[in-house]
């Protein structure tokens, strides 16, 4: 074959994340788009990073638009525009776009029909063969697991959109739950409970940033300061909360992951079982980062849970390894 450019990709309900073969990161941007809010086809605005910015404070004309939801594509058209997108920025150099070869990530539990819609929408961008790599498996060769192993291995993946628990094992998967409680229900959980317990609004991303800053103020013992609009005055306010009132607040989102882990464990068989207690399980994805979240699953559950070094790129940096393994891609791409 000819010359091409061969790298992976991580579409995300929350961020989009591109890397090379040889593992160099060249894109990790939030999966959000500016658009003209009478554009239609045409190119956004802005993409990533800078269009993220706008959610909550979008002026008019304009319109914030989250291509992927849950892992899957729902608009073709948006997904396709912000794909043409993402890639423009991703692959630089004119000769980097010919022919192009890539791995994309894919919920293990996504159907035919969601499945189909992700090739088409890289293929439509310009991406000359699409191979697709469940996620769960691109991001356990990303943290450097054979798949082809006679040995079972379980991961937990916690991303914006879905939590999904997969055990595979020797090019196969044994069993895969998911559940479309994680991280923007945590923010969610959040922003309720800012308004329940203390009638503060707050916008989307502060209510994120609270739940990303609970895992240091966890760990250093100090309260968390957040400040929005009060309920009743409209004014704005401060409030001071202490961080286990608001790891309690997030408990029960907590609870929909564990009750996924335990149905993929009742689905496995014994010896499969007897592996992942020895070894453990990883877990990866922005949402597993959340304060606890291991201690949890350790306690639940009784086996190690071990954080990927690189849990927010991970599934990428498997993907664009995936490329260039034809054995993996014959045992799961679903080709
Ligand atoms: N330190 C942190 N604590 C808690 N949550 C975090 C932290 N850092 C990032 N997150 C959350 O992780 C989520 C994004 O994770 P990730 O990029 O893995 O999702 P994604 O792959 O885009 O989504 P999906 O896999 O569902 O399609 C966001 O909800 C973000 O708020
Ligand atoms: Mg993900």
């Amino acid at each position: 074959m000819p010359f091409s450019t061969r790298f992976g990709i991580d579409l995300g309900t929350a961020n989009t994340v591109v890397c090379h073969r040889g593992g160099r990161i060249v894109l990790n941007e939030p999966s959000v788009m500016a658009v003209r809010a009478d554009g239609g086809n045409s190119a956004p605005v802005l993409i990533g990073r800078e269009a993220r910015e706008l959610i909550g404070r979008t002026p008019v004309g304009l319109t914030t638009v989250r291509p992927i939801r849950d892992g899957v594509i729902t608009d073709l058209q948006s997904a396709r525009t912000f794909i043409v997108a993402i890639l423009r920025r991703a692959l630089r150099q004119p000769w980097e776009r010919i022919r192009p070869r890539a791995a994309v990530g894919v919920p293990a539990g996504a159907t035919s029909l969601e499945r189909r819609a992700l090739v088409e929408a890289v293929e439509e961008a310009g991406v000359s063969r699409v191979d697709l790599v469940p996620e769960p498996v691109a991001g356990a060769i990303g943290c450097g697991i054979d798949p082809l192993q006679p040995r079972a291995h379980m991961v937990v993946d916690v991303g914006g959109g879905t939590a999904e628990v997969s055990a595979f094992c020797f090019g196969g998967i044994l069993s895969t739950r998911s559940c479309r409680i994680a991280g923007d229900e945590m923010t969610m959980a959040l922003h309720h409970f800012l308004r329940q317990e203390h009638q503060l609004v707050v916008g989307e991303l502060t209510a994120e940033d609270l739940k990303i800053r609970l895992r240091d103020a966890t760990a250093e013992g100090q309260p968390l300061v957040v400040e929005g609009r009060d309920v009743l005055t409209s004014r704005p306010r401060l409030i001071t909360l202490d961080p286990q009132e608001v790891a309690d607040a997030l408990r029960p989102t907590v609870d929909g992951i564990v009750d996924a882990l335990t149905g993929c464990l009742e689905d496995l068989p014994p010896q499969a079982v007897g592996d992942i207690m020895h070894e453990g399980v990883i877990a990866f994805g922005g949402g597993s980062l959340l304060a606890g979240f291991e201690q949890r699953l350790e306690e639940e559950f009784g086996f190690g849970v071990q954080h990927a070094q690189r849990p927010l790129t991970c599934v990428a940096e498997g993907a664009a390894r995936v490329v260039s393994m034809p054995n993996v891609i014959a045992a799961f791409s679903g080709r």
